[in-house]
């Protein structure tokens, strides 16, 4: 991970926010390569699932929307993680993830100290510790449940080593700010805490003014914000993110849940391994147990990959029934329920959701993409459908004429059909070490035979292979390569 962290500063991949004032946890920028790589996975998903599809269209909706939204939806209730206090060093920390990190290296001790307890807490049972220990989790142990595992296996402060803890608390992951110029009058609102609510409110509205018709989906791209408390593990969890999610409605009387799931799930298991080009060994379903799964749904798997920390959530499938429409409804007191255009029956669709973080999805590939098994250089191995450049240019040498001359025909030929870098900096062992970094997979060089022979190198940048091709075949070679 510390390697991959190094590259993605390095080559201006990901930069820690407002790193000149000392940072701000769990917020990252991205940068200029960082920036095109995010923009190319957004566009693929949003090609490949919104416009591919008839069955598919697209909303972009606002950041801070109506505050009853996210009453209805049970986010101001029900949005929270356990939160637990260092009360020597002040360190917040999600609780759920202390006991758990705690077990990993701990295991054999926790065992230990349930043989040897005779007396246990007020809420948990010796066989829920050892249920605990064994699955290395708390998924739905209440508060006091959290607190007791805590102090029976007296967990400390990873940061100042005392145990000196608050009880577990529940902390509200919505941002609150408000709107409004005068003081007095402002109101408070939120900044949403998912995309998927942009959905589910403008539903009414996408059935009214455009053809769509039941089975449709609704994807949605955007930033979300959470008031993530767990610190750590770069841009896996960030406090403000980008969400791509679906809410693909359908009349549960005509479409089997389970049909629509398993196609959604393959769907989602293709575009990772064949149009981002990941590594299928590094993914697998886990479906979440009853205790784990989020109110609003009936099932959920989620699609987890062997980040270099571990397996960890990439992506989220849900089958939310007709919860989300219920409750909005209910709070709005509009009708959003669905008219059979031939049966005249009305009835409130049912959804599937598919949900994704953008930048998970950017951390995965470069995870997956970052090869270092040759000494001599580090290969960013990335599809070329997302690689920030497709092809580089070079002149041999940054200070002879004719060769710049050359080469920059070359590279304003070429920069309005593919996305080309120039570099004229230092010598060709750097450029091309710098362009695997950020993985270019063609460069381009011009040297001094080029004058002659109209011909330049295309060097592969997997197999670091050389080829010699003529100035007027380069287009097509790189189309044949790029977009076979
Ligand atoms: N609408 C359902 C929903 O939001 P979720 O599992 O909380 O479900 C969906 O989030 C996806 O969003 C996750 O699978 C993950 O990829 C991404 N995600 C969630 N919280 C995130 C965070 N704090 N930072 C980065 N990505 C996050």
């Amino acid at each position: 991970m510390e390697k991959v962290v190094a590259l993605a500063k390095r080559r201006g991949f990901v930069y820690p926010t407002s790193e000149i004032y000392g940072g701000l946890s769990n917020s990252y920028d991205y940068g200029p390569v960082g920036t095109e790589l995010l923009r190319n996975i957004r566009n693929v998903w949003w090609k490949e699932f919104i416009n591919n599809r008839e069955d598919m269209v697209g909303l972009d909706t606002q950041i801070i929307l109506h505050p009853q939204t996210w009453v209805a939806s049970g986010h101001v209730s029900g949005f929270a993680d356990a939160m637990i206090e260092c009360k020597n060093c002040n360190s917040r920390l999600r609780a759920d993830h202390l006991i758990e990190k705690w077990l990993e290296n701990n295991s054999a001790k926790a065992k230990d100290v349930i043989k040897n307890t005779t007396v246990y807490g007020t809420v948990l049972s010796k066989k829920e510790f050892e249920n605990i220990v064994e699955n290395k989790e708390v998924e739905g142990i209440t508060l006091e449940g959290i607190s007791e595992v805590i102090s029976l296996f007296n967990i400390k402060c990873p940061v100042c080593k005392k145990y000196d803890w608050t009880v577990a608390r529940k902390f509200n992951l919505l941002f609150e700010t408000s709107i409004g110029t005068v003081s007095g009058e402002k109101s408070k609102v939120y900044l949403r805490g998912e995309t998927a609510q942009g959905i589910f409110t403008n539903f009414k509205q996408v059935l009214d003014s455009s053809r769509v018709k039941l089975p449709f989906g609704i994807g949605n791209i955007g930033r979300s914000f959470r008031n993530e408390i767990t610190t750590g593990q770069f841009i896996f969890r960030t406090l403000e993110f980008e969400q791509a999610e679906i809410e693909y409605f359908f009349d549960p009387e005509n479409s089997k849940w389970e049909e629509l799931m398993e196609a959604w799930k393959k769907s989602m298991f293709d575009f990772v391994t064949k149009s981002l080009g990941v590594n299928k060994e590094n993914l697998k379903w886990r479906r979440h147990t009853d205790k784990e799964r989020s109110h609003y749904s009936k099932d959920t798997y989620d699609l987890d990959y062997k980040f270099p920390f571990g397996w960890k959530e990439l992506w989220g499938i849900a089958y939310r029934t007709d919860y989300d429409l219920k409750q909005h409804m209910q709070f709005s007191g509009k009708s959003l329920e669905y008219v059979d255009s031939v049966t005249g029956r009305k009835f409130i669709p049912h959804v599937i959701e598919p949900a994704v973080g953008v930048n998970r999805l950017f951390l995965m590939i470069l995870a997956d993409a970052y090869d270092g098994s040759d000494k001599e250089r580090v290969v960013l191995k990335l599809d070329p459908k997302i690689a920030p450049y497709k092809v580089a240019v070079f002149p041999l040498l940054g200070n002879k004429p004719e060769l710049i001359k050359k080469a920059r025909e070359i590279y304003e030929n070429l920069k309005p059909k593919f996305m080309t870098s120039w570099d004229d900096r230092g010598n060709i062992g750097k450029r091309y070490a710098a362009q695997d970094e950020i993985g270019t997979p063609y460069c381009i060089t011009v040297d001094f035979d080029t004058p002659k022979d109209d011909m330049v190198t295309i060097r592969d940048r997997d197999t670091a292979k050389q080829e010699r091709v003529s100035i007027d075949k380069i287009e097509e070679f790189l189309q044949n390569k790029l977009e076979p």
